[in-house]
């Protein structure tokens, strides 16, 4: 079964094929970086009249030249930009309309974890998910296909929004995590030692102390007193790292699970990658890491997830004639919906 994949939550116009659920025959993806370079940070206008520009290009793109056939569409409804989202559902419920499939809504987040079953056929239900994105940080306990359980999230920052912080304080340019991510590469991590909130007891998160802690630094630390930039990110990286790496082996651990998932645009970070293949070595935990293009936003995850849910709740209960966004779309089970 192909399910044609749309996703527009963001700033990434994206949409793919997948074949049953775990083979891509082709992904497309229009990012919008330079768009809202400048800003340093994505203007949700923009993003939503960008995503008008290019939505039929990308499909056509996704598609080929042969035009592959698909027999479902699975499009993202949340969270994400009201308005960016709404160009996706728009579109895939047109094409749903005018080429007689059906349309599933899907969810962002999930989507980051559905990027790990992707390529990975060993990799089956129950096991750990660690999102890590722009906007969320989340621990979930992925016992069934849509059937969920928040172990943990971040009180305040996400992690991705650390690393765009951090960087906007380093003046390194936009998106920060794969600037500080590559400046990283040639500093120190043992520079400055900056703190970990392990928040003991809980399987939470929190990233703004380090941010503040970083922007102390900087206050204090001036012109020659500073380490080299490199060092600032290797250093701020490995607090974040550690953090991770450390928190979802422990939820690992509790809850016995032997698979971990990691998905969103912070699992694309090699310093994370690797410490997460190292730990797993040592656990003996089988680590799935999506390849890095599938980490930040795409299309796949989104139809992988499709096929997983049409597959699981049948036609009926999937395909929704009223399918609408929402910005705020939280991480819940199929059957609570
Ligand atoms: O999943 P994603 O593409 O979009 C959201 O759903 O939010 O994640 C984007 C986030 C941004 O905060 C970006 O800075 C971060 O992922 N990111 C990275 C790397 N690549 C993207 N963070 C650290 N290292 C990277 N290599
Ligand atoms: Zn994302």
């Amino acid at each position: 079964m192909n399910i044609l994949g749309i996703e527009t939550s963001c700033d990434e116009t994206a949409a793919a094929v997948v074949k049953d659920g775990r083979r891509i025959l082709r992904s497309s993806v229009a990012s919008q970086m330079s768009i809202h370079r400048e800003f340093r940070g994505v203007v949700p206008e923009l993003a939503s009249r960008a995503h008008v520009e290019r939505i039929n290009a990308v499909i056509e793109d996704a598609l080929g030249k042969k035009a592959l056939p698909y027999d479902a569409i699975a499009v993202t409804t949340g969270p994400g930009l009201v308005g960016a989202l709404l160009i996706g559902v728009v579109t895939a419920r047109t094409l749903g309309w005018a080429k007689h499939v059906p349309v599933i809504g899907m969810n962002h987040l999930e989507g980051h974890l559905f990027a790990g079953l992707v390529e990975h056929p060993s990799l089956k239900p129950p096991f750990l998910g660690l999102i890590v994105s722009g906007g969320h940080t989340e621990l979930v306990l992925f016992k069934k296909y849509g059937d969920y359980q928040t172990l943990g999230g971040t009180r305040d920052d996400a992690a991705g929004e650390a690393f765009d912080k951090v960087a906007n304080l380093l003046n390194l340019p936009f998106p920060g995590g794969p600037s500080i991510d590559r400046m990283a590469q040639k500093g120190d991590p043992k520079a400055v030692d900056f703190p970990r909130a392990w928040i003991p007891g809980t399987h939470d998160f929190s990233f703004s102390g380090l941010k503040t802690a970083v922007s102390n630094y900087l206050k204090v630390h001036t012109g020659s007193q500073r380490p080299p930039v490199q060092d600032l990110c290797a250093s701020f990286q490995e607090a974040v790292v550690d953090v991770l790496v450390a928190k979802t082996l422990e939820a690992a651990q509790t809850y016995r699970l032997k698979q971990v998932v990691v998905g969103g645009g912070v699992a694309a970070n090699r310093r994370l990658r690797a410490a997460f293949q190292s730990a797993a070595r040592e656990k003996k935990l089988q680590i799935f890491l999506p390849d890095i293009s599938f980490c930040t936003d795409n299309a796949a995850m989104i139809a992988a997830g499709g096929y997983f849910k049409l597959k699981t709740l049948g036609l009926k209960k999937t395909a929704k004639q009223s399918l609408n966004v929402d910005a705020n779309l939280p991480v819940t089970s199929w059957a609570a919906r």
